[in-house]
């Protein structure tokens, strides 16, 4: 059994963590990921309500196990209400991402929730912390979805441990853990824990469409692309400082390096966009994903996931272990 800090304080059996992901990551998702022993968190998206959050938070909480919550902070302002149902849902861990979490932190702990913040940088890291950000997400550019950060997981992973040595803030790795081997990876370097996305992305209890999962359980790590492509063409205001890493598919391999051509047909490619959607087109639509999507083979159950991260990353330690005898 691997114990951290991080997992005493949440009261968990394995050193993962659920990642946000809007779309996938509704209540069932969350609640499969928290009762398999790691932390399950609940995606809210730039178009989720209170409403959404109040409901999808219910599924989760109600396996009575601890649970978090990832906000998207660039989107929050157009809904009224969805904070207040955020503080009031009883979840254990509240990530404010992309964003400035500073005004979230002590509401999020007056409701007696942890705040993790998702960061690029090593200075975004000792600013959470200095802000009162509990749990730290280095997340580097090799995740699955939006990311802020220019390098890759490993070497963000190791800035943000130098940067916050001493702190009291606690180190959370993202991007590209797929195996045990990952997950014992960033545990070696120092993380508290693992926080997965990807690698659930075809899991039972993950929404999406078959064909969507399918997809998913096809790619290998090199069918992925950093982009703004789909989040322009969908009209979103993401903020241009966060592409996002999804699937190469028809749609990117036509406007990716041609964004400004894009945005003037931009109506044409948001009928496609939402037309794809609706169909299960992912010539077109997209699908936000890493490089894990190599590490998934099969539809399989969250806790079968799971136990085998956990189990092959004691198996990882245990060898690493042995190097030093
Ligand atoms: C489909 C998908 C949706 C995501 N949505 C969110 C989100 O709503 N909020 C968030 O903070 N991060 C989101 N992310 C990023 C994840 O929280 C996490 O950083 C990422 O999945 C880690 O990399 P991995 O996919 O290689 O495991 C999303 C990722 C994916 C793959």
């Amino acid at each position: 059994m691997i114990a951290t800090e991080l997992t005493r304080r949440l009261g968990l059996r394995l050193p993962i963590i659920g990642a946000p992901m809007a779309g996938p990551g509704l209540g069932a998702l969350t609640r499969a990921v928290s009762a398999a022993g790691g932390l399950g968190m609940l995606g809210v998206s730039n178009r989720s309500d209170a409403a959404f959050v109040r409901e999808e938070a219910a599924i989760a909480a109600a396996g009575g196990s601890p649970f978090g919550i990832g906000l998207q902070l660039w989107a929050m302002d157009g809904q009224p209400g969805l904070f207040d149902e955020v503080c009031a849902s009883g979840a254990a861990l509240v990530a404010v991402s992309f964003g400035d979490p500073v005004s979230y932190v002590r509401p999020l702990h007056e409701a007696g929730a942890l705040v993790a913040s998702q960061v690029s940088t090593a200075a975004e890291a000792v600013a959470a912390a200095r802000a009162g950000v509990d749990v730290v997400i280095a997340q580097g550019a090799d995740a699955g979805g939006h990311s802020g950060a220019v390098i890759g997981t490993l070497p963000l992973l190791q800035t943000v441990l130098e940067a916050l040595e001493g702190s009291s803030a606690m180190v959370v790795a993202a991007g590209g853990i797929g195996t045990g081997r990952g997950l014992a990876a960033v545990l070696a370097a120092g993380a508290q824990a693992g926080l997965v996305g990807t690698r659930l992305l075809a899991a039972t209890e993950a929404a999406g469409k078959p064909s969507a999962k399918r997809k998913v359980i096809e790619a290998d790590a090199e069918d992925t692309v950093l982009t703004r492509v789909f989040d322009i063409g969908a009209g979103l205001a993401w903020p241009s400082r966060y592409p996002g890493r999804a699937l190469r598919n028809d749609f990117a391999d036509r406007w990716h390096g041609h964004e400004e051509a894009l945005s003037v047909d931009q109506a044409e490619a948001r009928t496609t966009l939402a037309q794809a959607a609706r169909d299960g087109d992912y010539s077109q639509a997209v699908i936000y994903a890493s490089s894990a999507a190599e590490f998934v083979r099969a539809e399989q159950p969250v806790a079968e996931i799971l136990d085998q991260l956990a189990a092959d990353a004691e198996h990882h330690l245990a060898a690493v272990r042995d190097l030093l005898a």
